[in-house]
């Protein structure tokens, strides 16, 4: 069986480096805040090309110390509306929801999956104070027209780059740096991914990121002097410290993903399968790899009983989700179709040619 994703696999590459890591950890006493996670923030700002990076405990809390980084600052209030994709991973409206905003759900664009601007103007209303765009299985958002239309209505704009470790736009700024914050989740799936729960901020404000610092640790400015109201949502030292090996890889990573995704591309030959559309050169970091199918559960069906795992990333949409009950009756047939029709082919660096040239020869046979 080609499996979708071996973690374990991944991980074996680093596993000498991650046993010195550990040791050196052990060694060092210092358990929480330490070395490693100053050490990763500096670099990790820096192959982000922003001036800070906030390393946190995961990539909601990163989305939620966004906003109440901001609340903090005055720049947004609750019941305050923000803007976010209706087609993405839960989370990324539950960090709106859980710091007392509003979400305001946009179809996304049919072909690239991600948030459709024109929609985005649909939805501005008076109290619109922020867009949340998601750059969506690895490909960055339109981000030249999120930033006009975030500049002409005067709307903080923030990345949600979960899924876009060193992805890069036309101009060559990385997922990131293409906003006025951008959160990151490092779960051990992503193209960077921890051996544990971790995530983190990007910015280029520094009053914002002064306050992130201490909002991840209880508020605090110094050991026992609070000046606001925290939480404790700091990343671990040794899940910086695993980061910071992995971290040195992932642009190699992301180029073999690269290289899997063009043999997919010039080579799947189907006409029930719809290969994804790629907006820009090297903007795309594959995260997943999703085509669409009519017949999507027979696609996933055939695809299983050839020897090949593929998984549905997402099957419910989330304004049909139970969390969220008042949208249930709602209706937003961009987003219920790609739904409906999406399946994500086994893609991580992992995987060689003989793996990749079965999937391809499978998938062309499916008709
Ligand atoms: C788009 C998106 N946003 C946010 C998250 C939340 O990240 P985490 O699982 O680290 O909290 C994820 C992944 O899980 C995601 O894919």
């Amino acid at each position: 069986m080609i499996k979708f994703l071996e973690l374990k696999k991944i991980n074996a590459r680093y596993q000498d480096e991650f046993k010195n890591q550990f040791d050196f950890f052990l060694d060092s006493g210092s358990y929480i805040l330490g070395e490693q996670v100053s050490s990763f923030e500096k670099e990790y700002a820096n192959y982000c090309g922003t001036k800070f990076c906030i390393g946190v405990s995961s990539g909601l809390d990163a989305l939620q110390l966004v906003f109440e980084g901001y609340k903090s600052l005055g720049a947004l209030k609750v019941g305050d509306e923000v803007l976010v994709p209706a087609n993405t991973y839960i989370a990324t409206v539950l960090a709106i929801s859980n710091t007392g905003l509003k979400p305001v759900l946009v179809e996304p664009n049919k072909e690239t999956y991600n948030i459709d601007p024109l929609e985005v103007l649909k939805k501005i209303t008076p109290s619109t104070k922020a867009i949340l765009g998601v750059h969506l299985y690895g490909q960055l958002y339109n981000v030249e027209a999120l930033e006009k239309i975030s500049r002409d209505y005067n709307l903080l704009l923030i990345e949600d780059a979960a899924q876009a470790h060193g992805a890069t736009n036309s101009d060559g700024r990385k997922a990131g740096s293409v906003s006025n914050a951008a959160a990151f989740s490092f779960y051990p799936t992503k193209n960077l991914g921890a051996l544990g729960d971790a995530g983190a901020i990007t910015t280029n404000n520094e009053e914002l990121a002064n306050v992130i610092f201490k909002l991840r640790n209880y508020g605090r400015k110094s050991s026992y002097e609070n000046d606001i109201k925290g939480f404790n949502c700091r990343i671990d030292e040794l899940q910086a410290a695993f980061l910071r090996v992995k971290l040195k890889f992932l642009d190699s990573d992301n180029n073999k993903r690269k290289e899997i995704a063009s043999t997919y591309l010039n080579s799947i030959n189907s006409p029930s399968i719809l290969l994804p559309t790629i907006e820009k050169k090297n903007a795309h970091v594959f995260h997943l790899f999703v085509v669409k199918s009519k017949k999507r559960d027979e696609l996933k069906d055939f695809l299983f009983k050839n020897g090949i795992e593929s998984f549905v990333h997402y099957p419910i949409p989330i304004h049909k989700q139970l969390a969220f009950k008042n949208w249930n009756a709602v209706s937003l047939h961009k987003t219920e179709s790609i739904h409906n029709e999406v399946l994500s082919l086994p893609m991580n660096p992992m995987l060689n040619d003989v793996e990749v040239n079965k999937i391809v020869s499978v998938l062309s046979k499916f008709h």
